[in-house]
């Protein structure tokens, strides 16, 4: 037996290519014909998104247009009256309550108001590790989680023993994010979590983001105000009107040539 003559050599190359198929990596979030009412009034329409690993997406409407509840649909904290979210290729809505929790921890969401995620009462280092309370790790595997997640966002380790009242508000927004990262998600879905800062602080969280982004492979959701932050963060961006899609296309496209007069209306308001 001699498996490697160069007969060998030179067919077994050709047969595994040919044997292997073209690995198309799942989308780590799709939605189809997403839709959702309040009080019988229709606020989301039909909402048809793909984000594969690594992607991102700016989503960006004025007040009231939907995006907030779009958010909510993906991040699976309230149910669609129609239409698919699928994590990863699991329709996610219509798991049983028991896998959809067991999932929770791919997909993490950065608020606004940082208090959102930050329990005034709890030290830091609490709410920041309290997503890892649910996995598979040692105490010891979650301080040492904890610590790299705190370097990640720039902040000192000690900071975990203090109370978010102690921080600044930029600080806040950091340990917001921290907390998003520490289960390593493939998602993380963020509703304008640069609108409450001021201007140099967003220059800052702005330059953290992308530094995360380019450092770690995850798919970014952000839904913002701030057309400077989708054109550095998003690959992609839709534009969102009374709940239905105007927009949607490559970054450049949408904010540097936008087709649809109401995408171009907006962007003049938002500059
Ligand atoms: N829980 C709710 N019950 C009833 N109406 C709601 C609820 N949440 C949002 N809405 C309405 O749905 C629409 C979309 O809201 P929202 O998703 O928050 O928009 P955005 O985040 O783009 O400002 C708005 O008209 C809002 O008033
Ligand atoms: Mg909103």
């Amino acid at each position: 037996m001699t498996p490697d003559t160069p007969a060998n050599s030179s067919v077994a190359p050709h047969t595994a290519a040919a044997a292997v198929p073209a690995i198309v990596p799942v989308p780590v979030l799709e939605t189809e014909h997403l839709t959702q009412r309040y009080e019988g009034r229709e606020v989301l329409q039909d909402i048809n998104l793909r984000l594969q690993p690594g992607e991102s997406l700016g989503i960006i409407g004025e007040s009231g247009a939907g995006k907030s509840t779009l958010a909510r649909l993906v991040m699976a904290l309230e149910r669609p009256a129609a239409g698919v979210v699928r994590w990863s290729g699991e329709d996610i809505h219509r798991l049983p309550e028991h896998q959809r929790r067991a999932r929770r921890s791919r997909v993490q969401m950065v608020f606004q108001d940082p208090y959102s995620s930050l329990d005034p009462r709890w030290r830091v280092g609490r709410s920041i590790a309290e997503p890892l309370q649910r996995l598979p790790m040692t105490a010891a595997e979650r301080e040492q989680r904890l610590a790299e997640v705190l370097d990640a966002v720039q902040l000192d380790p000690d900071a975990a023993r203090r109370f978010p009242h102690q921080f600044s508000g930029g600080q806040r927004q950091r340990l917001a994010i921290a907390r998003a990262l520490a289960t390593r998600p493939s998602l993380i879905v963020a509703d304008e979590p640069l609108s409450a800062l001021d201007v140099s602080v967003q220059a800052q969280i702005l330059a953290l983001l992308r530094d995360l982004q380019r450092r770690e492979a995850i798919s970014l959701v952000l839904i913002s105000h701030d057309l400077p932050a989708v054109e550095v963060l998003c690959d992609h961006a839709l534009v969102l009107r009374h709940g239905q899609v105007v927009e949607h296309g490559a970054t450049a496209d949408v904010l540097g040539e936008p087709r649809h007069p109401y995408t171009r209306s907006l962007l003049s308001a938002l500059a």
